[in-house]
């Protein structure tokens, strides 16, 4: 019966596009991405994903004015996906939404909850074939539990070898003992060759405990406040079984917060450069706000992460500390690339944006850095426009000329809070080291040193790089710089590019997401009854309807009008297409039930997805509007026939109206990820519904309990705290403890002492799988 029932009610649901899902606002007519802050991203051959961080969309209204951004808290769950095929202007008048893909990780489209919950950073883990997220912050909810503190999340894409029995979706996996989901903030690598992925340093509580987006000073120890003094490696060889391992930072490599990693193809399985990254972050610190002595303390220590950066060989597991010459000064969540030259004599790192991580209301960056290894020389290559500085993006590269700079947010210096600087993506030639106005992946060429850095390092455009070691200023060890004369095994690399261009207005969609719910988690109990005389409801009207229609057709065709029905006129299939069309909003309850509820449609009695749903419909997104919006409009249902895979036509252009009963969610009035330190900001034009500033909720009434707490959700999501809007910020008590200002350093001194790495889980030990067959009934651990 559940299986039924949820399978009309995917036949109800309407595709959305990649567009702001909820918290439309009244007289709303159109939406542009404004920031995204913080996101993971990893490329899987010749796609992007985009997942978490907090993405704000800036509202058009109908009377041609902008309303404040509102951040909507992503409650389905929706992964981005872009697709190198698609060709794409930067301009700022290009709408971006247009060309991203979206997944959501809720079963059927409906809300993700702690299935798939929304994390500000961490990382996303890829190969070729699938990715997998780890760490990151959760905003607080009491919608529902969070996941527990070993649960990450795998999306296969492709299968390893032959498939098996192989299904492309989500699916929860489990960390073994000795680690867990709880760290933000390090710097994330994935090696598709070696099937490895990395995270180093970042933050942790000081217990390493649940951590939390914003958790204020009442709960300072939900805050991840401590360097993490860890590099954590994910082994994906399996794609059924990765095997992680925690591993202790040697003393001479100390901990730090939003640095870069990247990878470099040289010796046996390549080597890693961690570059960037602060101590003491001022959105670390509990209160969201500068403390005095550890700016101070920043201020020292910090530059350091530039000017000696931290070498890690794969293969041999051996960290190394090189210094370099002419660093830029220090920096935080800025991104970075690696482009190696045509014959290898230099790999050129490419570090894009960031800020200090100590004052967000100063000026962004906007310049483009690079460092070239093995000189270990840095060069400024590109100065850019302030205003246009970003922080906390993401940088891929899908050829090897050119990097894309996708999200961000600008410097919170101005009086309102405001979107970005030009469009939300950025193209970047890193040979002719121009910025570009558009991007076509019939356009590209191998990388070319740019004559910046060969005329710093020697050679050419196609390496021959003269500068093949350290300055001899600078001290550096032999066993190191002998790595790069190592080569790597290139045939290990598999190259995508070139991409056929994508033929035009067709929707990038990755294919068949379907989600594998952990069962049990996070449904609070009163729930599954309601839900399941909800659907039994439904069920039964169905039925009832169904055996009417059933009796009509059989009085029909007594009456000898099969034959009519068979040329359409009076096809019972399609009365039942027309009732579902033009049923009264009330029967269409399990639509908004399936939506408010924190539960997965498919429960505990319902072990499989129809493979109708999962091969063609999942992927589509919910429409989150208001039953009566969809009468009204007459445009939000998909008829059944939808069912079918033809996902492939162009999702966005028919994509039905995406008003909400969630508008007035979060429209917000200061706040800027966690950077709520500028107390000036107020709302650029608060919403009609938003009569308070710093109020989130106002507005919206005939809410169950269940919405409510959804929508507390939501706007706790969006890092309003009103606390901070009614000015604690501005007050801004800078009295820190002095035991506490110590706290990093000498932790990270007394902490462990260990010269080498030092595997603090190895096993892969209890790794468990979430399989929706194996799993299901089994409850929770
Ligand atoms: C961009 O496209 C999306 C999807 O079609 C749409 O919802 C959004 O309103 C558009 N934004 C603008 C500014 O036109
Ligand atoms: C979006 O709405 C704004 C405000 O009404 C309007 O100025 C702008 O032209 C719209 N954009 C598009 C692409 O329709
Ligand atoms: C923080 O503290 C408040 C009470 O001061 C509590 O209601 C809330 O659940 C706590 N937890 C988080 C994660 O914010
Ligand atoms: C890594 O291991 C250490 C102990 O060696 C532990 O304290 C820490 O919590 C682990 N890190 C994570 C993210 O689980
Ligand atoms: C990048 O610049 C190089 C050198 O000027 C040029 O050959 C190449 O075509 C450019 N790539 C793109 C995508 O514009
Ligand atoms: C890039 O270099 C490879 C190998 O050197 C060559 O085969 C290929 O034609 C080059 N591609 C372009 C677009 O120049
Ligand atoms: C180079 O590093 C290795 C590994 O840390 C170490 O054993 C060796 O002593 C170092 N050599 C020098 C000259 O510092
Ligand atoms: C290089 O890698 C390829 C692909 O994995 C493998 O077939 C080949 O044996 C490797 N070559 C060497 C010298 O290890
Ligand atoms: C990306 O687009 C190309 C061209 O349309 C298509 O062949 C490919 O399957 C797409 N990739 C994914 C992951 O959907
Ligand atoms: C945060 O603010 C509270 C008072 O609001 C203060 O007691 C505490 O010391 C502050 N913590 C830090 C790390 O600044």
């Amino acid at each position: 019966m559940a299986l039924l029932v949820s399978f009309l009610i995917a036949g109800l649901f309407a595709r959305l596009c990649a567009a702001q899902q909820a918290g439309w606002q009244p007289g709303q007519v159109n939406a542009t991405m404004c920031q995204w802050q913080e996101p993971r991203a990893g490329v899987i051959r010749d796609t992007v994903y985009l997942d978490g961080g907090f993405l704000w969309w800036e509202p058009g209204m109908s009377d041609g004015s902008y309303g404040a951004p509102t951040n909507d808290g992503n409650p389905l769950g929706i992964v981005y996906s872009l697709n190198f095929s698609i060709p794409f202007s930067t301009a700022q008048s290009f709408n971006m939404s247009t060309i991203f893909g979206t997944t959501s990780k809720g079963a059927g489209g409906s809300e993700a909850n702690n299935i798939g919950p929304l994390y500000y950073d961490g990382a996303m883990f890829a190969n070729d074939y699938e990715w997998i997220t780890y760490g990151g912050l959760l905003s607080s909810t009491d919608a529902y539990s969070p996941p527990p503190d070993d649960e990450v999340a795998q999306y296969n894409q492709y299968a390893y070898g032959p498939p098996k029995q192989f299904e492309n979706g989500f699916v929860l996996e489990y960390l073994p003992s000795g680690l867990t989901r709880y760290i933000t903030d390090g710097a994330a690598v994935s090696v598709p060759s070696e099937n490895l992925g990395f995270y180093f340093g970042g933050l942790r509580s000081a217990t390493f405990g649940d951590i939390y987006y914003d958790p204020g000073a009442a709960n300072a120890s939900l805050n991840a406040d401590s360097l993490s003094e860890t590099l954590i490696k994910v082994d994906m060889s399996d794609q059924e079984n990765s095997v992680w391992h925690n591993y202790t930072l040697p003393t001479s490599v100390p901990g730090r917060a939003n640095a870069e990693i990247v990878w470099i193809p040289v010796s046996k399985q390549g080597i890693l450069v961690a570059i960037g990254g602060v101590i003491f972050p001022s959105y670390a610190n509990v209160n969201q706000t500068d403390n005095p002595a550890q700016t101070l303390e920043s201020e020292q220590q910090s530059p350091a992460f530039m000017s000696t950066v931290a070498v890690y060989d794969v293969a041999n597991q051996v960290w190394y500390e090189q210094e370099t010459s002419g660093p830029p000064g220090q920096l935080t969540q800025g991104c970075a690339v690696v482009a190696s030259a045509q014959d290898g004599s230099s790999h050129n790192i490419y570090w894009y944006g960031g800020f200090d991580g100590l004052h967000p209301a100063a000026t962004f960056s906007d310049d483009v850095w690079v460092l070239s290894v093995p000189s270990f020389m840095w060069m400024k290559v590109k100065s850019g426009t302030p205003s246009h500085g970003r922080a906390g993006h993401k940088c891929v590269k899908p050829y090897p000329d050119q990097m894309f700079v996708i999200g961000g947010y600008p410097s919170l210096g101005g009086a309102d809070f405001s979107c970005l600087e030009g469009n939300i993506i950025q193209v970047f030639n890193l040979s002719s080291l121009d910025w570009l106005d558009n991007y076509d992946p019939s356009v590209w060429s191998n990388y070319s040193v740019p004559s910046m850095i060969y005329d710093m390092i020697g050679g050419t455009g196609t390496g021959s790089a003269t500068q093949t070691a350290p300055s001899s200023t600078t001290s550096s060890n032999a066993t190191m710089i002998a790595l790069f004369q190592q080569q790597y095994n290139t045939s290990k690399i598999t190259t995508w590019y070139p991409y056929q261009a994508a033929t035009t207005s067709s929707t990038p969609r990755p294919t068949l997401p379907s989600v594998v719910p952990k069962p049990g988690s996070g449904t609070p109990s009163f729930l599954a009854p309601v839900l399941a005389v909800i659907l039994g409801l439904v069920f039964i009207t169905v039925l009832v309807v169904g055996i009417m229609l059933w009796r009509r057709r059989r009085l029909l065709s007594v009456m000898g009008t099969a034959t009519q029905s068979e040329n359409g006129t009076v096809d019972p299939r399609r009365g039942v297409l027309g009732w579902l069309r033009a049923v009264p909003a009330d029967a269409k309850a399990p639509t908004i039930t399936t939506e408010e509820t924190p539960s997965s449609p498919y429960d505990d009695e319902n072990p499989y997805m129809p493979p109708e749903i999962g091969g063609g419909q999942v992927h589509e997104m919910m429409d989150t509007s208001r039953p009566q919006e969809l009468s009204d409009s007459g445009t939000g249902l998909v008829p059944l026939a939808l069912l079918s895979r033809n996902s492939a036509q162009g999702g966005l252009t028919s994509s039905p109206s995406v008003a909400s009963h969630t508008s007035a969610t979060s429209t917000i009035s200061n706040i800027s990820g966690r950077h709520p330190s500028n107390p000036a900001i107020s709302p650029i034009a608060p919403s009609p519904n938003s009569p308070e500033e710093g109020r989130i909720i106002s507005g919206v009434s005939n809410l169950s309990e269940t919405d409510k707490g959804h929508l507390r959700g939501i706007s706790e999501t969006s890092g309003v705290s009103v606390a901070t809007g009614s000015g604690a910020a501005a007050i801004s008590p800078l009295s820190p403890p002095k035991v506490e200002g110590g706290d990093y350093i000498s932790a990270k001194a007394g902490g462990e002492g260990t010269s080498g790495p030092n595997d603090g889980s190895g096993s892969p030990g209890s790794k468990r799988r979430s399989n929706f067959s194996e799993e299901l009934g089994e409850s929770k651990k």
